[in-house]
């Protein structure tokens, strides 16, 4: 069987135009236009201090991309998870995750204090998923994506050694 594989995604690599392309349909499929990066996507990945992080099934680096997450980190105190999503057949194995948890220990490699991110209620798998690894909720934010779609605001410290 093949090996679920996560990688960084580099802009100048063989594989970034297909990486893109994937994700892009998934970003369509999944978040509604106003969520979705799928036109902005380039220009997301040309920021500075932001990264992606995407699995596929191994052998090669040419398979099929499974999910991803996207992450950043504006200032030297704080990053943000900016996007997570796995294609619907590949949910409740594991895959979010474990993209979470690379994504994490990648903010933690900037030494940042605490990473957040925002979060509609409704989406309760990704908030059950960010409670298990230990984010907690720090406020409801009215309208944040819509005037009808609020967000849950929600942080992890990291520990200060
Ligand atoms: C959120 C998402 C990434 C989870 O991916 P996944 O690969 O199915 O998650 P995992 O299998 O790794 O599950 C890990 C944990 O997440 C939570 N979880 C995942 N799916 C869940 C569900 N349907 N209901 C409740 N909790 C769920 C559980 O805490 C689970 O831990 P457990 O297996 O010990 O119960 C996926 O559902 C998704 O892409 N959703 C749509 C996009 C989205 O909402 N993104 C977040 C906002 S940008």
């Amino acid at each position: 069987m093949a090996r679920e594989v996560i990688v960084e995604l580099h802009r100048n690599s063989s594989q970034c135009e297909k990486v893109v392309g994937e994700i892009v349909k998934i970003e369509r499929k999944l978040f509604p236009k106003h969520e979705s990066l799928a036109r902005s996507f380039d220009e997301e990945l040309k920021k500075k201090n932001s990264g992606l992080l995407y699995m596929h099934h191994g052998g090669g680096g040419g398979g099929e991309v499974i999910g991803y997450v996207m992450y950043s980190w504006p200032t030297s105190l704080c990053a943000s998870i900016t996007k997570l999503a796995v294609k619907e057949d590949y949910r409740r194995q594991g895959h979010g995750e474990a993209l979470l948890k690379a994504a994490i220990e990648k903010c933690r490699t900037r030494k940042v204090h605490r990473v957040s991110l925002h979060v509609d209620p409704m989406r309760t798998a990704a908030v059950s998923l960010y409670k298990k690894l230990g984010f907690q909720v720090d406020d409801l934010v009215q309208g944040y994506y819509s005037p009808e779609r609020d967000a849950y605001r929600m942080y992890l410290d990291f520990d200060s050694d």
